[in-house]
């Protein structure tokens, strides 16, 4: 039995010298010291020694247990730390890199303008409303007064998907469904994207938004037109804004306006942004056409109302002193991290 021990002691530090790595090592103590490892067979050897020499071969078995499950830990110990220090070595950290900086992301210049937009509206009664960006021809064109062949409809370079259906050229088109869906009085401004086949330059896109507005009561006047706009101008802009109404065509409005404000940028000395003129278009707007009252359900007899369009990327120019409308759509982080 002394033997055996002894020879399998020597046994052991022979193949522990032999191993590579750590995981050679758990392998060779769990196949010496594992239940049914040789360590093991001598424990169950015990059982046919002698009383007398019992105690001591077993404390011999035990000793060499022992031993041989220290000589491992101290061998994987070994291993772990020359495994560490050489993946250490390998994913070397370069501390002169510069660091990642984290972009927090912001609110794009036209939904902060509209925020506040729909914010003023909303403290003048204003409703929000939306309409489809696909429609028909019907709501976008004929249901407001537009009939096929009028020339008007050249006024909006459209995109048709099929000949009955488009890309909505304004969000007029929301008009006559919230007249369809709601009774008089009506107060909605209904903001959404908007789509001309238009060539893109610094003042056109081919995509854009507009703010709608709908008002609709029994003695609305072109007076309440003005004053509602210029209220509304006052507020987005913070101080008094002069604005001039031209007379001017749109199917669905009669009388139309076009609505100009003074150029926020040279305050009307004429500059590129004006074209020199010191005047800027920013609103169509007029006293809802009878026809268009009829084909939304409401006797023209007796309500009346007055609408108007806005283009929220000519008011945000203007509020932020933006030269190109190409510059909201190009997602370009230099501009939107500056608001
Ligand atoms: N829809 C018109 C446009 O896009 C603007 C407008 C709206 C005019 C409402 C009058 C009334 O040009």
């Amino acid at each position: 039995m002394d033997e055996r021990v002894s020879s399998l002691r020597q046994q052991f530090k022979l193949e522990l010298q032999s191993v590579q790595n750590s995981k050679d090592v758990e392998q060779l103590k769990v196949r010496y010291l594992g239940k049914k490892g040789p360590i093991q067979d001598l424990m169950s050897a015990l059982r046919s020694c002698t009383d007398d020499e019992r105690p001591h071969l077993g404390k011999k078995i035990n000793d060499l247990k022992q031993e041989l499950s220290l000589l491992c830990e101290e061998a994987i110990d070994g291993f772990l730390k020359a495994e560490l220090s050489a993946q250490l070595a390998h994913e070397k950290i370069d501390f002169t890199l510069p660091g990642r900086t984290t972009h927090l992301g912001r609110m794009h210049p036209l939904s902060l303008i509209l925020t506040e937009i729909i914010e003023i509206f909303a403290s003048m009664g204003f409703s929000v409303q939306y309409g489809p960006d696909i429609d028909s021809d019907y709501y976008n064109y004929e249901g407001l007064n537009f009939p096929p062949d009028h020339p008007a409809r050249e006024m909006q370079d459209t995109f048709y998907i099929t000949p009955t259906m488009l890309l909505r050229s304004h969000t007029s088109n929301t008009q006559l469904r919230v007249m369809e869906k709601h009774k008089p009085p009506i107060r909605i401004i209904a903001p959404g994207t908007t789509y001309r086949n238009e060539d893109i330059t610094p003042r056109s896109h081919v995509f854009f938004h507009q703010v709608e507005g709908l008002y609709i009561d029994r003695q609305a006047t072109f007076t309440d037109l003005f004053s509602t706009i210029d209220e509304f101008l006052t507020k987005l802009y913070k101080r008094p804004i002069e604005t001039r109404f031209r007379p001017s065509y749109f199917p669905f409005t009669e009388p139309s306006v076009e609505i100009d404000i003074r150029c926020t940028a040279c305050e009307g000395q004429g500059c590129r942004l004006c074209k020199h003129s010191g005047w800027l278009e920013v609103v169509g707007a007029g006293m809802v056409h009878p026809n268009v009252l009829r084909n939304g359900g409401i006797d023209p007899e007796e309500y009346n109302g007055f609408a108007w369009g806005f283009g929220i990327e000519r008011l945000a120019m203007l509020r932020y002193n933006i030269p190109d409308i190409r510059l909201f759509a190009e997602n370009d982080f230099r501009f939107l991290a500056q608001f």
